[in-house]
């Protein structure tokens, strides 16, 4: 996606993110219609960003700061840290 400053680049990724709702038009996700959904329910979906700055929480790595959007991994899990570390190591 291409343009000058001001062109729209960041409004389009907005809009497809669902970080601003549309006020006219659709945004389809493989066929599903997600104008309406909130962000994290297009998260769900697989549609992720990058923002401009990739490291919101400065005192961690960029690492780190993407494994915050990573939910529901098995090292969440105490127990699966200590019976299958080498899971928990290969899904981070
Ligand atoms: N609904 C709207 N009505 C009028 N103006 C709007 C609306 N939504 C966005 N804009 C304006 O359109 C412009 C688009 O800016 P945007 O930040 O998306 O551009 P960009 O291509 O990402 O620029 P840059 O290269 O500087 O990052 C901005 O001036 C923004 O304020
Ligand atoms: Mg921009």
């Amino acid at each position: 996606l291409i343009g000058p400053n001001g062109a729209g680049k960041t409004t389009m990724f907005d809009l497809l993110a669902g970080s601003i709702l549309p006020t006219s038009g659709n945004i389809l996700l493989n066929g599903v219609r997600v104008s309406g959904e909130a962000a994290h329910l297009r998260i769900g979906r697989g549609l992720g960003r990058t923002f401009q700055i990739p490291r919101p929480l400065p005192n961690l790595t960029l690492i780190e700061n993407i494994m915050l959007a990573a939910q529901g991994q098995a090292g969440e899990r105490l127990l699966a840290n200590f019976v299958t570390p080498w899971r928990v190591a290969a899904q981070e």
